[in-house]
């Protein structure tokens, strides 16, 4: 019988990827009450056998040894959830998920391609619902975007719509404030042709998840697209000197890129995303505006900060997790997002 007194159990978090993003939702889940990490798992030669607190840069040794062996360290810390950063690219991830859904952990990722990939995964997709089903867990991908800037925001906005004819959403941003491997990942301080030379290698890939994000609100609004367009890695170059903590930019130089998707229906662009991120950026913003009855233009000035962002929607996404039902859920199933501010165990149902 359950004492009525009884201290709740603490939720066991597993910390897959230890990298700038996960270092960062690491170092919120130390603050939050309720919960304990009990592993941490990253490839990275110069992280493995190395205490957490080190690696993250926070202060006494948690006792916790980042270790690169997942079928070790599972089974011998049984985890509830597992909040996994280390790619944005869902083939390179997929037996990362495959193996913490077979240990019964709950994953919670910020790959961009896992966000939605309903359409261009589908395959992928209705094997991992199928397994995370069989194990009675519950997957989700999320981040600031996509998983919420543009994709879940815009669509809470057309719960207010009578009729919805087209979306427009935009994002800009200064790259100087975000963490160093994004700001290498958007190709800053590179020549024109050095930038040129990475895309053609595969090392700059433009912004990952645009097309997700696009695909999620057109079902949301039960759209069929005829066809989903990304555009191409524009890279934005500077006109004159900027420059980051990391990253000097020459007048000429690249200072970032801009993306664009477009959602296709009956021959007109019904889905408009624009993604710009370079360092210099004057005026950062996240703007939606919905041409319906009512029509609706919502801008947040300055845009929301990416990484701060992203490590809170993976934190305060646990108990929407462990209260879903088991399967491969993504934003537009899942309760509306909501901060998680005291104790963890306040917020689950079990
Ligand atoms: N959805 C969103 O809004 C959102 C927001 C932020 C970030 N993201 C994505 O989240 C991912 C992580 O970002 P980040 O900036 O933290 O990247 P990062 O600094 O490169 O960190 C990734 C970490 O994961 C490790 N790793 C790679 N493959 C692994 C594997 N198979 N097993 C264990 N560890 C592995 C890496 O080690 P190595 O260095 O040895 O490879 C690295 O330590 C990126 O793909 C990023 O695009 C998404």
């Amino acid at each position: 019988m359950k004492k009525e007194n009884a201290e709740p159990q603490k939720l066991k978090i597993a910390l897959y990827g230890v990298g700038s993003i996960g270092a960062s939702i690491a170092r919120l889940l130390l603050k939050k009450k309720g919960l304990e990490i009990v592993c941490a798992i990253d490839s990275a030669p110069n992280k493995v056998g190395r205490d957490l607190s080190d690696v993250i840069g926070t202060g006494e040794p948690l006792g916790i040894i980042v270790s690169n062996a997942p079928s070790e360290v599972l089974p011998a810390t049984k985890p509830d959830v597992a909040v996994h950063a280390t790619s944005s690219f869902l083939k390179n991830v997929f037996s990362q998920i495959t193996e913490l859904v077979e240990h019964g952990v709950n994953v919670i990722s910020t790959c961009e391609e896992l966000s939605y990939p309903h359409l261009s995964h589908r395959e992928l997709a209705a094997d991992l619902d199928r397994l995370a089903k069989k194990h009675g867990v519950t997957v989700l991908a999320t981040g600031i975007n996509p998983g919420f800037l543009m994709d879940t925001l815009p669509i809470v906005l057309t719960g207010l719509c009578q009729e919805v004819k087209q979306i427009h959403v935009e994002r800009v941003m200064d790259a100087a404030k975000r963490r160093i491997p994004f700001q290498k990942k958007i190709g800053a301080g590179l020549t024109l042709e050095e930038f040129k030379e990475k895309m053609e290698t595969g090392q700059i890939t433009g912004h990952v998840g645009l097309e997700q994000s696009v695909a999620m609100i057109a079902d949301a609004l039960g759209w069929r697209l005829q066809r989903i367009e990304v555009g191409e890695v524009e890279p934005v170059i500077a006109e004159t000197p900027v420059e980051s903590e990391a990253v000097k930019v020459t007048r000429g130089n690249v200072a970032g890129l801009s993306q664009s998707a477009r959602g296709v229906m009956n021959g007109k662009p019904v889905i408009t995303l624009v993604f710009k991120a370079y360092i210099g950026a004057k005026e950062e913003y996240d703007s939606i505006t919905i041409d319906g009855t009512p029509s609706i233009h919502e801008k947040i000035s300055p845009c929301v900060h990416g990484d701060l962002g992203t490590a809170a929607i993976i934190v305060n996404s646990i108990p929407k997790v462990i209260n879903a039902e088991p399967g491969l859920k993504t934003m537009k199933d899942l309760p509306i997002p909501s901060a998680v501010l005291e104790d963890m165990n306040r917020y689950l149902k079990r």
